[in-house]
């Protein structure tokens, strides 16, 4: 077990260079067993939930080269074989090896998937989608199996723009017969940059990015190499943490369009952001505006920023509010940041931020990987010194944390415990 140790206060200056997205390279790796020949992926962050997937691919016999950021994937011995649930259970994303390997064996047995405890994440849409294409679901003890005699697309609408079930089904229909449709698609960055693999792969995608996204099955996928688009949601907690304790951060290697929800949030609250190209430069300022927030789909408000920009609102003067709309437990930070002296309301899916309050530090928990996020936040502009445990969660998906921080200045340590 890992707990992290942080002497907050410290003003935080330098660049902070944004890493590969969790979020995409969660899809990109399952996605590249589709492949008959070797896949390179670049930009690939070394977070925990990259190399679970590694072993489930080792697993499968895939063949796996790690170079410093980059994996190079050959699946041309993969074996179909269950995946039991010491493999899938470590993160959510280990379901896309169920349209993946559903798409190029017309069977997957796998454990439910994992993933961080903020809701009930059922994968019904998914399922619909497979059955659609011809599947038939059978579950026996949280066993899946997905198989078919042959896919054959379909038109398929989504009740809810769903990002895994919009991935799962593009995977699983890459080499179905016929060509599918998938309306009320999630539009998130991740699904157009699983598509440009697939689509580099050989595959026909049309529309990913929109609501409506076309596949037509191809016989055969190969040879590609593919990058990682930038991490959106590990760009937007540092960019929230230079409101709080900046002065000249730069956020790096970044695409600003991709956080604009966010960016726009903090204009209105009044934070200065030089917004360039690649990279926004931002620093703390004074008296902040309360604002409201509802997390959205994309290019909605990002759930996953609203935890960590919790504790930048306990600075603003007066009632700030955060209508969380996607998952129906995500305020496990909460009762924390209550004892590091905010003042925070929680009812009907809304929180009610009191600003502006002064943070301290004392001993957290990290209940889930952005709950984490907003604590290494909390504690960074707290007095004192904050303890946080089940770090595990945040090593999930924040690449090199620690050094990132200790770049600009923060004082913090990992420690084995
Ligand atoms: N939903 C269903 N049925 C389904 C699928 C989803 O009811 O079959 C519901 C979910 O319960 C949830 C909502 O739809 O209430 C959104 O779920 P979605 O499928 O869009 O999310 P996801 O694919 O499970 C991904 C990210 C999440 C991120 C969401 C929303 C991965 C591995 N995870 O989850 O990331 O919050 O999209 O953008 O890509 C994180 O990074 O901390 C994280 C949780």
């Amino acid at each position: 077990m890992k707990m992290l140790e942080i002497k907050g206060g410290n003003p935080l200056t330098g660049t902070i260079r944004i890493s590969g997205a969790k979020n995409s390279v969660v899809a990109l790796i399952p996605a590249a067993i589709l492949s008959s020949e070797e896949v390179t992926i670049c930009n690939v962050p070394d977070i925990t939930d990259t190399t679970a997937l590694c072993e489930i691919l080792e697993f499968l016999n895939v063949d796996v080269k790690r170079a410093t950021e980059s994996l190079v994937i050959n699946p041309s011995n993969m074996e179909n074989k269950e995946i039991p649930s010491m493999y899938t259970k470590k993160l959510r994303a280990s379901y896309y090896f169920m349209g993946a390997m559903l798409g190029k064996y017309k069977k997957v047995t796998m454990a439910l998937p994992g993933g961080c405890s903020i809701g009930a994440r059922p994968i019904n849409l998914h399922l619909k989608g497979f059955e659609a294409l011809g599947a038939t679901v059978t579950n026996k003890e949280n066993i899946y199996t997905v198989e078919a005699k042959e896919l054959k697309g379909a038109n398929i609408y989504l009740d809810f723009a769903s990002v895994g079930a919009t991935i799962n089904i593009m995977l699983a229909s890459v080499l179905a017969k016929g060509t599918t449709i998938i309306d009320n698609a999630a539009k998130e960055p991740e699904i157009v940059n699983v598509a440009t693999l697939l689509n580099n792969m050989g595959a026909k995608i049309r529309g990913a990015g929109t609501s409506s996204i076309e596949i037509t099955g191809v016989e055969k996928l190969g040879k590609c190499f593919h990058e990682v688009i930038p991490d959106r949601i590990e760009a937007g907690t540092y960019v929230i943490l230079g409101a709080a304790i900046g002065n000249n951060l730069k956020i790096s290697n970044i695409i600003p369009e991709h956080i604009e929800a966010l960016t726009s949030k903090l204009e209105e609250m009044g934070v200065f952001l030089d917004i360039g190209t690649d990279y926004i430069i931002v620093s703390s300022g004074k008296d902040y505006k309360p604002v409201n927030v509802k997390t959205q789909t994309y290019p909605g408000f990002a759930t996953d920023l609203q935890q960590p920009l919790t504790p930048l609102l306990t600075m603003c003067n007066g009632r700030s509010k955060i209508e969380e709309t996607i998952y129906e437990n995500r305020f496990m930070h909460i009762p924390y940041l209550n004892q590091m002296g905010a003042d925070i309301r929680v009812k009907n899916q809304t929180s009610t931020i009191i600003g502006p309050t002064k943070l301290t530090g004392t001993d957290v928990v990290a209940t889930d990987l952005r709950a984490g996020a907003s604590l290494v936040i909390a504690g960074l502009m707290a007095k004192g010194t904050t303890k946080i445990t089940n770090v595990e969660h945040i090593l999930r998906g924040y690449e090199n944390i620690v050094e990132k921080l200790l770049g600009v200045g923060a004082n913090l340590e990992l420690k084995d415990i």
